[in-house]
């Protein structure tokens, strides 16, 4: 698999992978850790992982800012290792609310140095024009999706099963492995992913510490704001929406000042396309918080006379993704070479209709079942099946789509509107969590309701998206970014 590829591939591939494998580990257990061990109310626990969940994908822009303009990527996403390696032992310490509360800030700010950058460094292996860099970025997207499939299927059985340190201390084992492979593995990188101005790092700034100090002090202060605002959590909406209006002003500048007509309608049609993001991700976010409650409580998860742990199944998605990617990729070309490949609006439509369609599903699965009955395993998978194969309609799309639609010299900013949009989308996904725990105790009937209403939601806003799709599509004209073939109506 990596025989045709730059060596230092294997290097972003395994760090990114163990650094997906302690997040989406840690992360199938914390709904029960905050439920379970902190006795937060449910309500309460859903906003806790919500501001938890937005703040991770929030920093990414920041951290992708300092590697670019002063570290550099090898030095950031070291640094990136080392506090995702302190934040997961610092939760599987068990210690008070408080070392908890810094222990997340230690991993929001590592994920912010490591993720990002981690992929860009991909991206540098490769001269420009390498035709091997899609199938680059296709092995590093499987690293990913090994870490999160093996993640929960092991922390969250010890877990679950033998104590809470257990399973996340194994999270911390596999982020320690991490960082000690991208220690050994430095030199693969062939010096690729170096501080721009290495010089200038190292001059000192203040009292005789360099450049390169002081980034590092701000980033523990950093640290400490972050763990101030997981103690008044309230604030990350308001967070949210400031950061978002700033955005949408930038956007909006840029489209009506900086643009030719041409980039503007490109880039406003990729604003709108990220707008639409938000409906499907705050459904498919579920996933960890109100899904992963309801498959421990309703769902009759035994197999063969074994109890499955409800946070194992949180490795599904992953699992569907390795399984299906490839199905999808292959799709798109098949339809590509026929000139039929769907506009990125159409794929979105597709990929919101199936959310809703994987809580539809899911409702319909609570109907059938007897009162004071379990729902069947079957149905929870459809459902989690559903949310992935929408997640294949959105998430490679809508990255591609950003590099394609939104003028180069903006590029960076739009990425990071993609990852706002994520992070609002978790902020949001909490607050729909809530719902499931409002009317005390939750009911098969009770999920229905609700579960029936966010399915119509999202058809919904599928509906909408479709009825914009050609205007989109004829605004942003991706045929003509992409392929030969111009549209006929363009020619
Ligand atoms: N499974 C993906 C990952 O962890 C989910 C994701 C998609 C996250 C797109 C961010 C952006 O990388």
């Amino acid at each position: 698999m990596f025989s045709q590829h730059p060596r230092g591939l294997f290097i972003c591939f395994a760090t990114e992978l163990w650094e997906r494998f302690s997040y989406y580990g840690m992360r199938a257990l914390l709904i029960f850790y905050l439920m379970q061990h902190f006795l937060f109310s449910e309500q309460e626990s859903y906003l806790i992982y919500g501001a938890y969940t937005a703040l991770v994908y929030m920093t990414p822009v920041l951290g992708g800012a300092i590697a670019d303009r002063y570290l550099g990527a090898r030095k950031a996403v070291t640094l990136g290792a080392v506090l995702l390696t302190l934040g997961h032992f610092g939760i599987a310490f068990e210690g008070s609310l408080q070392i908890f509360y810094l222990s997340l800030a230690l991993i929001i700010v590592g994920v912010g140095f490591l993720k990002t950058n981690a992929s860009t460094l991909v991206g540098t292996l490769y001269p420009p024009d390498d035709a091997r860099r899609d199938a680059g970025f296709t092995i590093f997207y499987m690293g990913i999706n090994i870490g999160g499939a093996a993640a929960p299927l092991l922390c969250g059985w010890l877990g679950q099963t033998y104590g809470w340190r257990y399973g996340f201390g194994l999270a911390g084992i596999g982020m320690l492995a991490g960082l000690l492979f991208f220690l050994r593995g430095q030199p693969l990188l062939m010096g690729h992913a170096e501080p721009p101005n290495a010089a200038w790092l190292r001059e000192p700034v203040f009292a005789r510490l360099s450049r390169e100090t002081a980034i590092y002090i701000a980033t523990i202060a950093l640290v400490l704001a972050v763990w101030l605002i997981m103690n008044r959590r309230e604030v990350v909406g308001p967070m949210l929406a400031t950061f978002g209006t700033l955005t949408g002003i930038v956007i909006l500048y840029y489209a009506f000042a900086r643009c030719t007509p041409q980039e503007r309608d490109r880039l406003l049609v990729c604003a709108t396309l990220l707008v639409f993001t938000i409906a499907f991700w705050a459904l498919y976010e579920q996933m960890g918080s109100s899904l992963n409650v309801f498959a421990d409580r309703m769902v009759d998860r035994r197999v063969l006379g074994y109890e499955i742990p409800a946070s194992m199944f949180q490795s599904l998605p992953s699992i569907f993704v390795i399984l299906c990617a490839p199905l999808a990729s292959s799709l798109w070309l098949y339809l590509g070479r026929r000139n039929r490949e769907p506009s990125a609006a159409v794929k979105f439509t597709l990929a919101i209709a199936q959310v809703g369609l994987a809580f539809l599903v899911l409702s319909l699965g609570l109907k059938l079942t007897e009162p004071g009955q379990k729902i069947a395993l079957g149905w929870f998978v459809l459902n989690f099946f559903l949310l992935t194969s929408g997640e294949l309609c959105l998430a490679p799309v809508g990255m591609s789509m950003v590099t394609k639609l939104a003028p180069q010299r903006i590029v960076g900013v739009m990425m990071g509107a993609f990852f706002l949009a994520y992070s609002a989308s978790s902020f949001i996904a909490g607050r729909i969590a809530q719902l499931t725990a409002t009317g005390h105790p939750a009911t098969l009937e009770s999920y229905a309701q609700i579960y029936t209403t966010l399915g119509c939601v999202a058809l919904a806003a599928a509906l909408l998206l479709l009825l914009l799709a050609p205007v989109l599509t004829r605004r942003a004209q991706e045929r003509v970014a992409i392929g030969p073939l111009p549209r006929p109506e363009v020619s």
